[in-house]
Formats: C-alpha cells, structure tokens, sequence
C-alpha cells in the first residue's frame, strides 16, 4: 500500500534516462544463450519479469552473471541447453513463458512450466498449437493455460503458419522453433508487430527475409555473441510523457528511448491528440533511441481502431488517462488482446479511473471515453493496480491530477517492470508527499 502525490501543484521538470526495454532484455538474454560465446549486455532491465527469463536459463545451464544492468553470459547454443533440474517458475512474464515454449519445443527432453495466479489465467495454446507443427507436444491443463509439460522434439520439422491474431510473443516463440529446425519456416502476421525478435536475430547473425508481413527464417543458423546495448523502455517512458502531457508547465526531457516504429504508436495517438511531443538525437544500431522532449498541453480526443493496436498494446491504459482529460470523446476499438493482459485491462481500467470520476464506457474489445473529467478522490479513496504493473504506474500518474487523497493497493506488482519508479517519478515532480521511506 503507498501513498500517492495527488493534486501535483506544479508541472514536472528535468531530464531522466529510464531503464532498460523489458522486451528486449528478454531477448538479450535468450539469444545470448542459444548463441555461441560471451554476450555482453548494457543497460539490461532488472526487473522481476527479465529476471525469470535469466533465471530459467541458468537453469538450462548457462552461465550468467549480472551486476546491476550489466550482464555477461557465456552462450552454450540451442544443443547445449540442458533439462533443467527442477519445474521452471515463469512468475508474472507472459514474455518468459511463452518464447521458452518456442525454445523448448526443440530440445530433446521434456520440461514443466508454471506461473503466477494471473500468468496462470493467461492463453497459450495459442503458442502450443502452432508449435505442435514442429512435431513437438505439449500437456496443456485443460483451460488452455500453465502449467504445460513440453515434450520437445529433437529434430523439429519447419513451420508454415497465419498468426490469426497481432502478437509479437507469438510471433517469437515460431522464430525461436524455427531456429532449430532444418529447412526454411515461413511466419505470416495480421499486423505488423514489434520486431525486436527479428533485429536481434540478425544482429547475431541468423537470416531472415522479410516482405511486409511475411517472414521467412532459415532454420539452424550459426549465431554469435554480441555486445547489445539496449535503449531506455519507450513503454516505462510513456508514464512520464503522460504525467508531462497532463500536469499544467510540465516541462521535460527523457534521454535514450527506444523508438523502433514497431513500438511508437503511442507517440503518434499522443501527437494527434495535441501533446507537445519532440524527437531529438536519433541513434543506435540494433534498435534505433532518440531524447524525448515533452511539454504540457490542451489535448482533444482520438479515434483509434484496430490497426493502431499493435504499436501502442502495452499504452492503452495511459491513452484511456489521457482522455478522460481531452476535449471530446475518444473510441478504442479493436483491442479484445487488452482483456488477456496481466489484467483485463478494459476492465480494470474502467473500474479503477470511474472510481476517480471518469467516464468511460466498457466496449467489447475496447474503450469509449469521454473528456474533460475533473477527476477527485472521494475521502480516503483507494485504488488497485490488481498485480498489474502498469496499472498501479498509470494510477500514480492519476493521481497527479486528482483532487484528493489516495492510496495505492498492490504497489508492489510495479517492479515487474519498474522498480525505481516512484524515484524516478518524484524526481520529475520534486514532490515527496507521495514517497513512502
Ligand atoms: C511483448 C508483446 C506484447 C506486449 C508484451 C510484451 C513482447 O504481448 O503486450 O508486454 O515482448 O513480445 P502480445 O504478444 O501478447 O501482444
């Protein structure tokens, strides 16, 4: 339970470089190992979901050490994984179970995966089924999710498959099994999504041909080591780019962001909203980062359909903020992936910005909200992040614009992504009204 700074009586103000992107640290650390030799990685993501991914690995018998966000690790290749000793424990990360499935499906001994409460509520035979191609089986509990028992194949055929739905964790547990197969696998998106997988890859050596959404990998590639340097996660920024868009003379800069296209549709909604949004100093060489300048300013809604989904999936809570605060009415639609999140998200978003006084109306697949909400805290208010990470990150920045006082249940779930937040939040703010010692 925490606290938080509500009513934030001046803007935000000063420079911050937030941590490492979690998708990609997942990904450092798993090419990392299937690859031959040392990788070294900067500016690694230490949170409690990448850390399951190291975990799991190490438990596969490669060996890894990390130091704060630095890591090396000595990569024994895909034929070098071993069983691990006992079940492996996918905690909270839907990103760590489902592209070990994918890793899994082709090595030659059979592994138990479990998770958390919420992880254990979350799809997977959508990544189980298309494995099976492979040859690879899976014992999956009866409600189609974990815990699953892989039995892998040794020598798995390639893949032809039409991901009936937009997911990028999808889309990489197939790379992963295409890697270990002998012969060409062929990957068809519905929609483009992040292709950090893909860049990765490649940057380590594997081959890949990709024509619009049609992705073809070459089976069993030699990969290498590398030295990754990962760029500041553009989805952890989006909470300060929404405080800075929302509370009156905010004023601030995020250094090294990552602004692959495949993951700025959050940039662009925000843009047309109105927010005062700049992109300076563009760099980087796997995965493009640039500085973020952000200052406050009048925003009217936004229509957003299916297609704008996949770039800003992990957003959408912070746009449904933002709209309760813009002129007019803003439609979500298209975005039925948002209920199988760590949350329901469409649900618990509604519930908990009502809660302060938004309107928003619950749609199937989405969000129908109306603008300028004065929001307020009704006595001791409460509010939940209900185990969701970026829920409980989206209430804090609620709350800068809340009459009233709050408290947040369920603070602890933020270090699955952000376990500085609150620091880096007040260093922003200078407030420490919310800051709990
Ligand atoms: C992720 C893909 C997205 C995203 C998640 C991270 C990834 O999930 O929501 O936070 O690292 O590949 P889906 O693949 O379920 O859309």
């Amino acid at each position: 339970m925490r606290k938080l700074t509500t009513n934030l009586p001046h803007g935000l103000r000063g420079e911050l470089q937030v941590p490492g992107d979690k998708s990609i640290s997942h990904r450092s650390i798993i090419f990392g190992a299937v690859a031959d030799g040392i990788t070294d990685i900067s500016h690694f993501l230490p949170s409690s979901d990448c850390l399951t991914t190291v975990r799991a690995f190490a438990a596969m018998g490669v060996p890894i050490k990390r130091n704060g966000d630095r890591v090396s690790m000595h990569g024994i290749g895909f034929s070098g994984l071993r069983r691990p000793q006992q079940p492996l424990d996918m905690g909270n990360s839907g990103t760590t179970a489902r592209l070990l499935l994918g890793v899994l499906s082709g090595r030659p001994f059979s592994t138990r995966l479990f998770g958390d409460a919420s992880l254990s509520r979350r799809p997977m035979r959508r990544v189980t089924d298309p494995l099976e191609q492979t040859g690879a089986r899976f014992a999956v509990s009866e409600s189609g999710t974990l815990p699953i028992t892989v039995h892998g194949r040794p020598d798995p055929s390639p893949i032809r498959y039409r991901l009936p739905i937009a997911s990028a964790q999808l889309k990489s547990a197939l790379i992963l099994a295409a890697l270990q197969a002998a012969g060409e696998s062929t990957i068809i998106e519905k929609l483009p999504t992040r292709d950090h997988t893909e860049r990765m890859l490649e940057a380590f050596g594997g081959k890949l041909r990709r024509n619009g959404t049609v992705i073809r990998v070459a089976g069993r590639p030699m990969l290498r080591g590398q030295s990754v340097t990962i760029p500041g996660d553009l989805s952890s920024a989006a909470f300060f780019i929404t405080a800075a868009a929302l509370v009156p003379g905010s004023n601030i800069t995020l250094h090294n962001v990552g602004v692959n296209p495949t993951r700025t549709g959050f940039l662009d909604i925000l843009k047309k909203m109105g927010a005062s949004i700049t992109v300076v100093n563009r760099h980087g060489r796997i995965e493009p980062a640039a500085d973020l300048r952000i200052r406050s300013s009048m925003l009217h809604a936004a229509t957003l359909t299916e297609k704008d989904i996949p770039a800003s999936i992990d957003e959408l809570p912070l746009v449904a903020l933002l709209a309760t605060q813009a002129e007019g009415i803003t439609t979500i639609t298209g975005a039925g992936e948002l209920r199988v999140k760590e949350t329901d998200r469409i649900a618990v978003v509604s519930e908990e910005l009502r809660r302060l006084g938004a309107d928003i109306v619950e749609l199937p697949d989405g969000m129908r909200i109306r603008g300028n909400a004065a929001l307020r805290a009704p006595g001791d208010c409460r509010v939940s992040s209900h185990g969701d990470h970026r829920i409980g990150m989206m209430l804090a920045v609620a709350a800068l614009i809340t009459r009233g006082s709050l408290t947040l249940a369920g603070d602890n779930a933020i270090a699955i992504s952000y376990p500085n937040f609150f620091t880096d939040l007040t260093q922003l703010t200078g407030d420490k009204r919310g800051v709990v010692q």
